[in-house]
């Protein structure tokens, strides 16, 4: 066992994985967005042309599937069958139907198995909706980040037009919202604070302030 394991929960564009890099980088911990795996479960259903909903169809697309990850210059990097798809995960086609896909009970077993054996192997910063409450439940510091939806568009639209995509702000809070409501309502492990998690509200904080803060924690901790 490590010394540090972090866990970073919260509703969708809370901020989680630009924060909990950050952390990661400063600490000289590894990062794990473990939302991006069940992005990439999602494209690969896609891309098979599987319905969201035929969990033994995705399973077994998964068995024969090689779903890789690797730290980048900037952000991890996600292989499926060792083409990157880092980017293509994070389209509205994969954003808008992850949800159901991650709610099948033996896709979570599935990545869940790959979070927890990652995190045996370093100090780690990993970032997701169950962590605290499900994959790392003896984590040493979990923080439960939430923003108000507003807040969370806004940022989601500035980083879809860094990356061109264009949604109207409208649609992102509807969006947003759906998601939301899909990951706090599913029977295994929804998206809730566990209850020894602190909570971090960052509408009204920077970036840095926020780092700043968990830095602080993981320091009383230590
Ligand atoms: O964090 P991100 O927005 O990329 O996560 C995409 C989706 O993956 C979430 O909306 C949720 O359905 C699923 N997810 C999950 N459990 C996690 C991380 C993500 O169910 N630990």
């Amino acid at each position: 066992r490590f010394e540090m394991q972090i866990a970073i929960d919260g509703p969708a564009s809370a901020g989680k994985s630009t924060i909990a890099k950050l952390v990661a980088k400063q600490l000289g911990f590894i990062y794990c967005d473990t939302g991006a795996m069940y992005r990439a479960v999602t494209l690969l259903a896609i891309q098979r042309d599987i319905d969201f909903g035929d969990e033994a169809k995705i399973m077994t697309a998964l068995q024969n599937a090689e779903i890789t990850f690797k730290p980048g210059e900037t952000d991890q990097l996600v292989f499926l069958n060792g083409e990157d798809i880092s980017l293509a995960i994070r389209q509205p086609d994969v954003t808008n139907n992850v949800s159901q896909v991650s709610a099948h009970p033996r896709v979570r077993e599935a990545m869940v198995a790959k979070q927890r054996a990652i995190a045996s192997q370093n100090n780690i910063v990993m970032d997701g909706r169950d962590i605290g409450t499900t994959v790392l439940p003896n984590a040493e510091l979990k923080i439960f980040m939430v923003a108000s939806v507003e807040e969370r568009a806004r940022r989601r639209f500035a980083e879809n037009q860094r990356k061109g995509i264009e949604t109207p702000l409208a649609t992102l809070v509807q969006e947003i919202e759906a998601r939301d409501q899909k990951d706090t309502t599913r029977e295994v492990s929804p998206l809730r604070q566990a209850d020894d998690a602190i909570r971090i509200d960052t509408t009204a904080l920077s970036i840095d302030q926020v780092v700043a803060k968990i830095l602080d924690l993981a320091a009383d901790r230590a």
